[in-house]
């Protein structure tokens, strides 16, 4: 049987292993997902670790071959567990990382440390000081404060000039959520362009012997389904990293455009696909540069969601199934403490089950959690076979970014387990909280 079997597009949504197996039950990476979550309990992400590697070996080879050199960074807050960072190193990617903890997630994966780049709007001396001492490639530098700050860190150490970039904010709104726009002039991150805030940090730094100013930085948003916003973004920082050789004679080598490409999370968005992004960034970067005598740049993109967002899907079990108000509810065992998206973004979710996800999907439901609280939605006015009843194993795909990142312990709920499947094989990659851990950190 095939991924063909799956119904209404749910194969667009699914890992791309997804299929309908002997048993008629849902299969991802060769194993039977309803036998996956009586093994390993639920809530549960389950991550198809062939998609993951596609994925990541399509970004590679999207990027190499341009008019420009290209490297692909996976920024590690959209899934930092160590076996997901040491597959995407191991698979040719340097790494994002953006605090302290996900810094010591990269370093347990064993990453090569010049291959970390450090972001932060808010990095702490402590922040700073952990990344010089590991020699991490790039600390992008994201206030006038931060120069400071890491210049006497740097002084103290006295070592070879740390390479830094500069976060610009380029003045670009693309369309998304307002909560994960970043690119627009009034914006907690980098430093204005409009306002001469830039400008004043290329010159602070290039006074400054410690550092040595590499590259800029942008970084517009996510879940964005348009490039144009990246082209106006590489010809914003390309037209600033000339204006800094004139003024200040920086030689800048590098522009990273940051993440943010989108991913369907329902079958009727379409991405943009990587080779699209790939050619027209890479074209777009070397007119601009060559316009601004700008010669052997590279080229970096930090994509998140789009490496690791399909791989992953969360299964529950389905308890309490009520009607109420013409409205039927359908309760399962996790909810805003698993997946946040929908109560903060508004963010919809397919919905299908995974012990029979070739049935017909033929009544409306609420897919609801179990927390103190409406708002606690994981899929409203979401289709399900008529049939679902309690013990169903029920699958939201897509959920592999962003999910158990953001999971929290509202209602003391322990976060769920992660699972590996590929090969046939399942193997737990972070085990499931319990109460006593939760109750360790608390005193008697
Ligand atoms: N680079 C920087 C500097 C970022 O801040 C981000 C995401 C990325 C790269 C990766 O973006 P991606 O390719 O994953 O879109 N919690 C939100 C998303 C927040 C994104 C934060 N920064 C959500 O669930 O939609």
């Amino acid at each position: 049987m095939t991924a063909s079997l799956l119904p209404d597009g749910l194969a667009r949504v699914l890992p791309t292993s997804a299929t309908v197996g002997s048993s008629g039950h849902l299969e991802v990476g060769g194993c039977d997902l309803v036998a996956i979550a009586h093994e390993f309990g639920t809530p549960l992400y389950v991550y198809d670790v062939d998609d993951m590697r596609v994925r990541a070996r399509e970004y590679r080879a999207a990027f190499s071959g341009l008019p420009v050199d290209g490297q692909v960074v996976y920024a590690s807050k959209a899934c930092p567990i160590v076996a997901v960072v040491r597959l995407m190193a191991e698979t040719g990617l340097w790494i994002d990382v953006s605090t302290r903890g996900e810094l010591e997630v990269a370093r347990r994966a064993g990453v090569d440390p010049a291959t970390l780049i450090v972001h932060g709007n808010n990095k702490s001396d402590a922040e700073l000081e952990a990344a010089l001492d590991l020699g991490v490639g790039r600390i992008v530098i994201d206030s006038l404060d931060e120069v400071g700050r890491l210049t006497a860190a740097a002084r103290a150490r006295g070592a070879a000039p740390q390479p830094v970039y500069l976060r610009l904010t380029p003045g670009i709104e693309v369309d998304t959520h307002a909560f994960i726009r970043t690119g627009q002039e009034d914006s907690k991150f980098g430093l204005g362009m409009a306002d001469g805030q830039a400008l004043a940090a290329v010159e602070a730094i290039s006074r400054t012997p410690e550092l040595d100013l590499v590259g800029v930085h942008a970084h517009i948003g996510s879940q964005i389904f348009d490039v144009t916003g990246y082209v106006e973004t590489a010809a914003a920082a390309l037209g600033f990293a000339a204006e800094a050789a004139r003024r200040h004679g920086t030689r800048l080598s590098e522009i990273d455009l940051g993440g943010g490409l989108g991913i369907a999370y329902r079958p009727d968005q379409t991405p943009v696909p990587v080779a699209d992004l790939a050619r027209t960034l890479g074209a777009s970067v070397a007119d601009h540069a060559a316009a601004a005598g700008l010669d052997g740049l590279r080229l970096l993109v930090e994509p998140g969601r789009s490496l690791v967002g399909r791989a992953g899907a969360t299964l529950y079990t389905v308890g309490v199934v009520k009607e109420s108000a013409g409205r039927r509810y359908v309760a399962v065992d996790g909810g805003m403490s698993d997946n946040m998206r929908p109560a903060l973004y508004g963010a919809a979710y397919e919905t299908l089950l995974a012990d029979d996800p070739a049935a017909p999907r033929d009544a409306v439901v609420d897919v609801v959690g179990k927390h103190c609280e409406s708002g606690d939605v994981i899929a409203e006015g979401t289709r399900l076979p008529r049939s679902v009843s309690r013990g169903d194993i029920l699958v939201t795909p897509a959920t592999g970014a962003y999910g158990w990142t953001m999971a929290n312990n509202y209602n003391m709920l322990a976060r769920p387990a992660v699972v590996f499947v590929g090969d046939g094989n399942a193997r737990e990659v972070v085990r499931r909280e319990t109460v006593d851990d939760l109750l360790r950190l608390m005193e008697a």
